[in-house]
């Protein structure tokens, strides 16, 4: 009796296990690429043109994170106002933007929250949660998006959209053949760096601990 009671704790484990490891091959386990795709359903269910995934912009969206950090106000939203010059000065330099390229912002929308939180979640409860930002988000002026995402140890989680009106192919290249400059933590929609710390860590404790306790119901049988 005991024992079948262990298998099947083991089943669900194991099942857990292969449901994490689906759910984290799915775009190499970049869930910024995953909002950009569901800001395109959003859109293309209105009818509207898909967005062109700018990695330009999106790691100038995880810049833009990165300067808002200590701003989190309750409620999902993020009291950061970064000066406009920012842009051309910070964050295209730091990300490897060709200066020449950079291009309009026609809008952005940045959330946060205590932790982190699935990308679907992420769109309707941190980002676009009112009438505002979904009006914002379904602006024909827009060609281009940006997604940047990144959590601080014990902080918050944030999110980042940037939207831009320029070409992809012409409008925030990056250097060095379109690799740009690689992010110390977090990770940005369209980029080739896989992301760095927040979700992945509390991920891989999942594995550790899974499989450690896989491991000692196995030898209890014994
Ligand atoms: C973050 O919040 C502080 C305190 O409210 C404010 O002084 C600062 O300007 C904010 N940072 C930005 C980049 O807006
Ligand atoms: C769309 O965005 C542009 C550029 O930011 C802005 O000028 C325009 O007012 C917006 N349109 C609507 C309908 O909000
Ligand atoms: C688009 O997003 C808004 C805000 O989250 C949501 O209310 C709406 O149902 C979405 N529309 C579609 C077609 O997914
Ligand atoms: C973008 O650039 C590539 C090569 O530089 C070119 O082959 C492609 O047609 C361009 N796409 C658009 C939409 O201009």
């Amino acid at each position: 009796m005991v024992m079948k009671k262990l298998c099947f704790c083991e089943w669900i484990l194991l099942c857990h296990l292969l449901l994490a490891t689906i759910v984290c091959s799915k775009h190499h386990g970049n869930p910024a690429n995953d909002l950009v795709e569901f800001i395109n359903q959003n859109r293309t269910a209105q009818k509207l043109p898909q967005l062109s995934d700018s990695p330009g912009l999106g790691c100038m969206a995880l810049q833009y994170v990165e300067l808002c950090k200590g701003n989190c106000s309750g409620n999902s939203a993020v009291n950061c106002k970064p000066p406009d010059d920012d842009f051309t000065e910070v964050f295209a330099p730091n990300c490897g933007v060709e200066l020449p390229t950079i291009g309009t912002i026609t809008g952005h929308i940045v959330g946060c929250q205590s932790k982190y939180t699935e990308p679907s979640l992420a769109f309707s409860n941190v980002l676009v949660k009112d009438r505002k930002t979904l009006s914002l988000l379904r602006n024909k002026s827009h060609s281009a998006v940006g997604v940047g995402l990144v959590g601080f140890h014990k902080g918050p989680f944030f999110w980042c959209v940037l939207f831009s009106n320029g070409r992809t192919n012409s409008t925030f290249v990056l250097e060095d053949r379109g690799q740009g400059i690689k992010q110390k933590k977090g990770c940005y929609s369209g980029s080739s760096f896989p992301c760095n710390a927040g979700q992945r860590n509390a991920m891989f404790l999942n594995y550790i601990i899974t499989i450690s306790y896989l491991f000692v119901s196995l030898l209890n049988h014994f």
